[in-house]
């Protein structure tokens, strides 16, 4: 945190098998997942080779399905698609969960911003996860935007070079 907080931390890329990568964290937070009898999805070609910091995009791709743990209810699908085109990547993470309103949209990446009150307390978060996500994507070069609709879900959209 102390580090991110400075605008100075480091990235330090090395070439990732995405398809690997994305398995190894689907492992981690299946049983989370299982726990909440929700459902987790992963769709990525095989063999996709990235340049990333394996260590913080972890982190970013964590966050985004906590979010969709926390904000989901029982029976609902998290899926994560990956997609190629040329030398771009979209990463695309999507939930039925309760969504976020329309006019929360463009605050929900500042740090600090979470949506209703009341919300926050029975999740206990800080409403620091997606700015720290944000940031880790840009500094990566991507760019990362959301999708959402209240009651039906939420899709996050991160795009990459390859
Ligand atoms: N997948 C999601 N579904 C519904 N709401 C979400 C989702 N992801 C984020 N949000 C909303 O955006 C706010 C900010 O998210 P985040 O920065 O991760 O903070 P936190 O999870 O600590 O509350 C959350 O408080 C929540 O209201
Ligand atoms: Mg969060």
């Amino acid at each position: 945190m102390a580090k991110l907080d400075q605008n100075t931390f480091s990235i330090f890329k090395e070439k990732i098998d995405l398809y690997v990568f994305l398995q190894t964290i689907y492992e981690k937070v299946l049983p989370a997942f299982q726990n909440k009898k929700m459902k987790l999805m992963i769709d990525c070609p095989k063999n996709l080779w990235i340049n990333l910091d394996p260590v913080r995009f972890e982190q970013v791709i964590i966050n985004l399905l906590d979010n969709s743990l926390k904000y989901s209810k029982e029976m609902t699908t998290t899926l994560v698609r990956v997609n190629k085109e040329k030398d771009e990547i979209e990463i695309t993470i999507k939930d039925q969960g309760i969504g976020i309103p329309q006019e929360d949209l463009p605050y929900i990446f500042d740090r600090l911003y979470r949506v209703e009150k009341s919300r926050s307390r029975a999740t206990g978060g800080f409403g620091l996860g997606l700015a720290i996500v944000k940031q880790i994507v840009e500094a990566h070069g991507g760019e990362i935007s959301v999708e959402s609709q209240v009651g039906h879900g939420t899709c996050f959209i991160i795009n990459l070079k390859q």
